[in-house]
């Protein structure tokens, strides 16, 4: 039975992605971050789903996630990681309490390398473990390309996880382990809910209060046509499972507007660009 752990199993992309993983006969090592979260996992996926809990920003924790994973695997090895678990905090970055900077780059990206290291022998390093090298899967964003006015925190935790992701990937291939990035567009999920918090009403008054509203607009809106996360644990599945995985993968809605056109375009018409879709402030 092939086995992987998922971090953020409790909502979105990762329990699409546990609960079809179980579907098609894998091992599931969820990662949750309370006991009622746990329960609920266990009683709606069965028996084939461990939960494991662990904050990202907790080392000790995710080591000792790591050890009864290690002890549940008996000498074998991990088939796949996918660091899924991760926050957004939007605002003008000249207000933006650094909090929320430290929140994200500590949870999507600081976060994502310790439970690859502490995961490490079990998708490859241990030696003396047997099967086929593991493979990561790190659940990116479109963000990790391309920046937005106000999402300065989650942009740069994302880019970080694309230059920590070509680490990977060229430092672990040592080990026969393969690094896969997902850049999903929008996904309908729980994290557009925790987006909009009650204290963003702090932004409100000063000079970008009326570009962040109409950017909050525009956001809720591209919200609203957004890809089903099980659309990314079918990808997931299949980068997990196929022989030769590409590095990354892009998918959402509106691939043109969203993703090739602001790749290609200059620096600065693009600037316009969204100068002219949020106005002035
Ligand atoms: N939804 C989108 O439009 C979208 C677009 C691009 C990329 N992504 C990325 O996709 C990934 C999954 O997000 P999602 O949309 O599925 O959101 P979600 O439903 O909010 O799920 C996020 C998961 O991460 C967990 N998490 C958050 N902070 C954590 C921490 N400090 N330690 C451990 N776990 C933590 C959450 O646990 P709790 O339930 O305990 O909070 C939850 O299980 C994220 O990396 C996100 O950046 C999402």
């Amino acid at each position: 039975m092939r086995a992987a752990v998922v971090t953020g199993a409790s909502s979105g992309i990762g329990r699409a992605t546990a609960a079809l993983l179980v579907e098609r006969g894998w091992r599931v090592f969820g990662s949750v971050r309370t006991e009622a979260q746990a329960e609920e996992l266990s009683v709606a996926l069965g028996p084939a789903l461990v939960p494991l809990r662990f904050d990202l920003r907790d080392g000790p924790a995710i080591a000792r996630a790591a050890k009864q994973v290690a002890a549940a695997l008996e000498g074998s090895r991990l088939a796949g990681l996918v660091n899924n678990a991760g926050l957004a905090h939007f605002g003008p970055l000249a207000v933006q309490p650094i909090a929320d900077w430290q929140a994200q780059v500590d949870v999507n990206l600081t976060g994502t390398l310790r439970v690859v290291q502490a995961f490490l022998p079990l998708l490859g390093a241990d030696r003396a473990r047997s099967g086929p090298p593991g493979r990561i899967v790190n659940i990116s964003s479109v963000s990790g390309r391309i920046t937005l006015p106000f999402t300065s925190g989650y942009a740069a935790s994302k880019h970080g996880l694309e230059a920590l992701s070509d680490a990977m990937r060229r430092e672990l291939a040592i080990y026969g382990i393969r690094t896969i990035v997902i850049q999903p567009g929008a996904v309908r999920t729980p994290i557009w809910d925790k987006v909009d918090r009650p204290e963003d009403e702090r932004f409100a008054d000063g000079d970008f209060g009326p570009p962040f509203a109409r950017f909050k607009i525009a956001f809720a809106a591209a919200g609203e046509a957004a890809l089903p996360p099980e659309r990314f644990a079918a990808l997931i599945h299949r980068v997990l499972t196929i022989r030769h995985p590409r590095p990354r993968y892009a998918l959402m809605r509106g691939r043109l507007a969203h993703w090739t056109l602001p790749r290609l375009l200059p620096d600065r018409m693009l600037d316009r660009i969204l100068a002219g879709q949020l106005g002035p402030s």
